[in-house]
């Protein structure tokens, strides 16, 4: 189906970095003039771990809202080895967080106080499992004797695997999937796993990293793969299967943060990923498909209501300016076919 406009429910972001202070004052509006609702990442420092961190963080951000279309943040638990079971569930239960978020400690942004072996928290996942709480994980072990390419592919291994067998009723989101192991991984387990896909990963493969020169724009974690995941990552997004939903994992660092001797990870996408994706949904020939991967399988996993409003995308071409917030943008200088009607 080729087509120049196309409207679809209004998109949700169930993954997102907003970070705090003037940072989330100069990325928020890029996400919540696009997107209803943001799965909002607790990997700020010193980490979202308690129920009152939370609700003080959502409170932040609606500060920060400009005005605009309606945007609701769904706040997110960071888990650590001392989560109480308690604290969890009385989050979730008063609405304070609707999720939790595992990092494997040391895998990434602000994760040093992640968990360090997931049996520590066995009991929290014992909890989440009876309430019905989603667990959402950076699924990529941290054995530094692990190939960097291939962690994600190990974690399902030897941590997802064996967790599903030990909790088959917890409900997980496998957050931004690289490869075509873990679409397979997705796609064969039962209804209590699914996934989130970035813009980003949809986009560029491990070549793009070292395309001329060293890009460190381009870095983020889970790193981008190779070509065949990244088409794996295509079929499943484009499928319309209920499994896969849009998560930016937009994560905003100054450049000179990324320009440097070790650079932070992470790809900031709000300002265009939700044309970044129409691009995706139209090269294959699925833009039928992109309201279910935007707006519907996302809150249908959630079990939160599809939205109302509309969005309507129009293909029509539009520049990605160098810097927006100090923050270089995904795609900076580039041009996109699709822009925001
Ligand atoms: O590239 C990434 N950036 N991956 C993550 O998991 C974290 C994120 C961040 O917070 O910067
Ligand atoms: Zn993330």
């Amino acid at each position: 189906m080729s087509r120049d406009v196309i409207t679809i429910r209004r998109p949700d972001d169930w993954h997102v970095h907003l970070r705090d202070g003037d940072m989330l004052a100069g990325v928020l509006p890029y996400t919540s003039r696009v997107f209803a609702r943001a799965i909002v990442m607790p990997n700020l420092s010193p980490p979202v771990t308690h129920v009152a961190a939370a609700v003080a963080y959502r409170e932040r951000i609606l500060a920060a809202l400009p005005a605009g279309p309606n945007f609701t943040p769904l706040m997110t638990a960071y888990l650590t080895d001392a989560t109480d079971p308690g604290e969890i569930a009385r989050g979730y239960e008063n609405g304070a967080w609707v999720a939790a978020k595992l990092y494997p400690a040391n895998a990434t942004t602000n994760s040093a106080h992640g968990v360090t072996d997931i049996r520590k928290i066995d009991a929290v996942l014992a909890r989440m499992t009876e309430i019905g709480m989603p667990l959402l994980m950076h699924g990529e072990v941290t054995d530094p004797t692990v190939d960097v390419f291939d962690r994600e592919a190990v974690f399902l291994e030897r941590v997802l695997a064996p967790l599903m067998v030990r909790l088959p009723s917890l409900r997980i989101v496998l957050e931004h999937v690289t490869t075509r192991a873990a679409v397979k991984f997705v796609e064969d387990a039962g209804p209590n796993l699914a996934a989130t896909i970035t813009a980003h990963h949809l986009i560029i493969n491990r070549n793009a990293l070292f395309q001329g020169g060293l890009r460190p724009h381009l870095y983020c974690l889970p790193v981008a793969k190779r070509e065949e995941d990244r088409q794996a990552l295509r079929r499943a997004a484009t499928s319309g299967g209920a499994k896969f939903f849009l998560g930016t994992d937009s994560a905003p660092h100054p450049v000179k943060d990324k320009e440097c001797d070790c650079g932070c990870a992470g790809i900031f996408s709000a300002p265009n990923a939700l044309e970044v994706y129409a691009r995706v949904f139209d090269e294959e020939n699925a833009l039928d498909k992109l309201e279910a991967f935007a707006s519907v399988n996302g809150a249908h996993f959630y079990r939160m209501p599809v939205n109302r409003e509309t969005t309507t995308l129009v293909r029509r071409e539009q520049d990605v300016p160098r810097e927006v917030a100090m923050v270089r943008p995904f795609l900076a200088g580039e041009k996109l076919g699709w822009r925001i009607a």
